[in-house]
């Protein structure tokens, strides 16, 4: 079983998404997590973001592999020659190289095949911003999650992290390759005025009455 929760950045999506998993003992998959993850990776090697066929060069050879993580939730995550960089996936830096990456089309098409591969770990809460139109759009749990442009804004600061989210927002949403978009039948929840807890509440509801 596959829970799709997509939206903008600072829209509430991880930490819904880990409330979700951890309470319904479903595998967490944070795809923007793998983004940044060979964002991570191109930075290390020097890779010109705005290169794209260096870029898909870097994709096509990275020695990498998915891996559960254990947690509560538990995690699937891509090493990077067997290393997980953890906290450094999550630099103003990374960020932006990550929404960079994301542009190229042969990128995505490699992280979807990926992405697929982690039901082969078991059921899954899975967030992203493509997940209900591209990666899993034969699952008929899907969630959107949107909160105004300020609170995210202020969400990101409260956290200490820098984010440039009016940059992410306008690529994520602009490129051509599967953008940022509700998934057909998306049950949409604006999280703007909603404390994280209720709207998992929400989730794990509908889904257990549904299922
Ligand atoms: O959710 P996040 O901030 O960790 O995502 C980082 C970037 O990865 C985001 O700006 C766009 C890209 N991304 C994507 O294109 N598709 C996804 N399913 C998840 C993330």
């Amino acid at each position: 079983m596959i829970i799709a929760i997509d939206g903008p950045g600072a829209s509430g999506k991880s930490t819904v998404a880990r409330g979700v998993a951890r309470a319904l003992g479903f595998l967490y998959v944070d795809t923007g997590g793998m983004y940044r993850t060979l964002a991570w990776h191109c930075l290390q090697l020097g890779v010109e973001m705005g290169n794209s066929k260096a870029v898909a060069a870097a994709c096509r050879r990275w020695k990498t592999r998915l891996h559960r993580l254990e947690g509560d939730p538990a995690e699937v995550v891509l090493l990077v020659e067997g290393f997980y960089p953890g906290d450094a996936l999550r630099t103003r830096e990374v960020a932006k190289a990550a929404s960079d990456v994301a542009v190229v089309a042969s990128v995505r098409l490699w992280m979807k095949r990926r992405q697929r591969e982690c039901a082969e770990f078991g059921n899954l809460v899975v967030e992203g911003r493509d997940i209900g139109t591209n990666v899993f759009p034969e699952t008929d749990w899907k969630f959107w999650l949107d909160a105004d442009a300020s609170e995210r804004n202020r969400r990101r600061s409260a956290q200490g992290v820098e984010d440039n989210l009016a940059y992410r927002d306008r690529q994520d949403s602009q490129r051509r390759a599967t953008p940022l978009m509700a998934g057909l039948g998306a049950v949409r929840i604006d999280t703007t005025a909603m404390p994280a807890a209720k709207v998992v509440e929400r989730i794990v509801g509908s889904v257990r009455v549904g299922t």
